[in-house]
């Protein structure tokens, strides 16, 4: 398995350009099987996640052309399968966000029940309990959500908790359902409206984008049309915290600096000096941070994919800080490897409490989880000597070419296949 090497103490400086969000690719590309002709999606980020999802989408029968420049054409014209295998959706959760889309244009869907997950238990039952008040028939069998439904039936549905894909996968089941579905306590992270916009240029009936009450208007036919990724929100976030932590000076390209407001408020309350533009954000820093509480929250709060990456700054503070997890049980995967580098952190149920340490030594570390990574590169960005970020397998889901990008900013950074 590869490994991440860094030596910490480097200051990054210059330009990089962020990629296509993972989070807002994988629902655009599960939405291609309620197209009756091709979606023609650019700037799809090439990532592992993604490229699961277009193995997922080749399994189930979709014609997948990957072009030049990061563009993806998706014909789901002729799909000889509706079952998507326990293979695929044990390496990747997101998987069930075909469950809707198949159920909606062919009344039938068998998704793998996705299993544990290092953040926690990570339920699907909202997903599930949505497409059932729309009618549709579901049990599960031999590891397998087995559901049936000749046609969903618009329905008002109430999300207990706010969930990301729970909200992406009833909104797309309901563009095709007979009359009107009302979601209620929806999810209003930008990718759920990048893919509510871009159903709607489909041929779908969604209002209410952007607020927690979605209203969808069933059709009957949806078309493919051409769609662009929009950022990535929490790679941005990442090389800002980056850029922080090296005490350097980034420019980012290519963000939507409106998308990272809450990530930007914290990073300046740690001392960060941050100036935006249309298309770009410049981070710089020339201080020790200064430590502040992290909660996090749904958007437009402060996001859970970022938790992680914050903490560095707060193990690097000066004072204390907490960190509370609001969003996800255990995912403070990241706590004991940076305590292996010297970190002072304290663990009590969803909350870690943080005692600025004035740096941090590099050592061998683990990768556990997507953001758990990135919070150790960061970390090894800083810390004197080598680290060795290993089971690197992880961030190669969520962060496109990471040693590349960090390497061109000045990190004495590689990647050192197994
Ligand atoms: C998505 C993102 C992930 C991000 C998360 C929270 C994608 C592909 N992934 O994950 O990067 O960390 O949002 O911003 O977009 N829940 C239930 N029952 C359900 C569904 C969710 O109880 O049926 C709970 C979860 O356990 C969690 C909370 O709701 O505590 C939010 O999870 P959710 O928004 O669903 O996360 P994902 O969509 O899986």
């Amino acid at each position: 398995m590869d490994k991440i090497i860094l030596r910490g103490g480097n200051r990054l400086e210059g330009e990089v350009r962020i990629s296509g969000a993972k989070n807002a690719a994988l629902p655009l590309l599960a939405a291609s099987l309620l197209a009756e002709n091709p979606m023609y999606f650019t700037n799809v980020p090439h990532l592992r996640d993604v490229t699961t999802t277009i193995e997922l989408l080749g399994q189930l029968g979709a014609r997948v052309i990957i072009g030049e420049r990061m563009s993806v054409e998706v014909d789901a014209t002729d799909i000889t399968s509706l079952r998507a295998p326990y293979e695929l959706v044990k390496t990747m959760r997101a998987s069930i966000l075909v469950l809707g889309p198949l159920l909606a244009r062919y009344g039938e869907a068998e998704v793998s029940l996705p299993g544990g997950c290092a953040i926690g238990t990570r339920p699907v039952n909202l997903h599930l309990k949505g497409l059932e008040a729309m009618g549709a028939e579901i049990e599960v069998e031999e590891g397998y959500i087995k559901a049936r439904a000749p046609r969903l039936k618009g329905t008002r549905f109430f999300f207990d908790q706010a969930s990301v894909t729970g909200t992406e996968n009833l909104m797309m089941a309901a563009t095709m359902a007979e009359g009107v579905t009302v979601l209620e306590n929806a999810a209003r992270e930008p990718e759920v409206s990048d893919l509510a916009e871009c159903l709607n240029r489909m041929g779908a009936s969604i209002s209410g984008i952007g607020t927690d009450e979605l209203v969808i208007e069933g059709v009957d036919r949806l078309d493919g049309v051409e769609h662009a990724i929009l950022p990535d929100r929490i790679e941005a976030g990442t090389y800002i915290a980056a850029a922080a932590v090296t005490r350097g000076d980034v420019t980012l390209q290519g963000a939507r600096p409106g998308h990272v407001e809450a990530v930007i408020d914290k990073l300046r309350e740690m001392g960060a000096e941050i100036t935006l533009g249309g298309d770009w954000i410049r981070a710089r820093m020339d201080r020790r941070p200064i430590a502040a509480n992290l909660r996090t929250q749904p958007y437009p709060g402060f996001p859970t994919d970022m938790q992680a990456q914050l903490m560095v700054l707060d193990v690097l503070a000066a004072g204390g800080a907490t960190v509370t997890e609001t969003v996800f049980e255990n995912r403070f995967m990241h706590v004991q490897e940076l305590q292996r580098m010297g970190a002072e952190i304290e663990l009590s149920g969803n909350t870690a409490f943080v005692r600025g340490v004035g740096g941090l030594t590099g050592a061998p570390v683990m990768a556990t989880d997507l953001r758990a990574s990135a919070s150790l590169v960061l970390a090894g960005l800083v810390a004197e000597g080598e680290s060795a970020v290993e089971r690197i397998y992880h961030i190669d889901r969520g962060y496109e070419r990471i040693e590349e990008k960090l390497a061109l900013l000045g990190a004495d950074v590689r990647r050192v296949p197994a």
